[in-house]
């Protein structure tokens, strides 16, 4: 006798269940395969995502600012890092968890990016850190990998650097962007993030590198594409920036559910028979 399809739908769920690796970022891109990741920072979001299907979460130090309102991630913390981790890695089965390294967690020496990056991967059960910054970068990154924590790279924009920068603007260098990627890769990153650079050059990074690249305001031609959640799902209701698409307009969602339960309670219609104790 045949199985039901509910029966065998369910199976080949929990078989399509095959958590993404580090390596399979490698293959992803031997394979011209593009590569999907978006930030979260909560248990739920986080869930629903990688039921989704997204390959990678990235719990960014955006949260500075799309989760604690604040104008940049300076003042970001390793430990608001790790309590927003562990329920991110908590709530996924199948995409890899990326945390980023907070400013001045980091940067101070290779030791001090070392011991830190072990404490968010044995306290939040993630899978790999993000760091900022290329050639300089470099020495920070061989300690890190050396003893087999995975690290994202990110170049080009880099959100920790707003000051010295003057803003959050593009980036148009191509040499010194090309010259940071490949020290990134030469150090040991199995991917890099490129931000806000033009799209040219991150092409020409991305055939030049042998690690995938992951763009946001870096045009189509990267190998994989990272977007922060909040941004993606219409939850930020402020700036929206050009690069990042709403696939979802959930600020409009939840108004609309506040101001129905707002009227029913208000009217009496809230609570109903249905929802009291007899
Ligand atoms: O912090 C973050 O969300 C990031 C992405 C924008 C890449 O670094």
């Amino acid at each position: 006798m045949g199985q039901s399809v509910a029966k065998m739908t369910k199976q080949i769920t929990q078989a399509d269940v095959k958590p993404v690796t580090v390596p399979d970022f490698l293959i992803a891109k031997s394979q011209g395969r593009k590569l999907t990741v978006a930030t979260a920072y909560d248990f739920p979001s986080a869930k629903i995502m990688d039921e989704a299907g997204l390959d990678c979460i990235l719990v960014g130090d955006s949260l500075g600012m799309v989760v604690q309102g604040k104008p940049d991630p300076l003042s970001v913390t390793l430990k608001q890092m790790i309590y927003h981790a562990e329920m991110v890695a908590r709530a996924t089965t199948r995409s890899l968890v990326v945390v980023d390294l907070p400013f001045m967690t980091y940067q101070e020496s290779a030791q001090q990016a070392l011991r830190n990056s072990g404490k968010v991967l044995k306290k939040t059960g993630a899978h790999a850190v993000k760091l900022e910054g290329g050639r300089r970068m470099s020495e920070t990154i061989k300690a890190i990998t050396n003893a087999d924590i995975p690290v994202m790279g990110h170049v080009g924009l880099t959100p920790q650097s707003v000051r010295r920068i003057g803003g959050f603007k593009m980036q148009r260098n191509e040499n010194e962007i090309l010259q940071d990627a490949l020290a990134v890769e030469e150090a040991g990153a199995f991917a890099i993030v490129l931000e806000c650079i033009p799209p040219d050059i991150a092409q020409k990074i991305s055939n030049a590198l042998k690690i995938p690249t992951i763009g946001i305001g870096a045009g189509p031609n990267c190998d994989g594409q990272v977007l922060v959640g909040h941004d993606l799902l219409g939850l930020t209701t402020g700036f929206h920036p050009r690069f990042s698409k709403k696939y979802a307009d959930i600020a409009d969602i939840i108004r609309s559910a506040i101001a129905s339960y707002c009227t029913e309670v208000r009217t009496g219609k809230f609570p109903g028979p249905e929802h009291t104790f007899k």
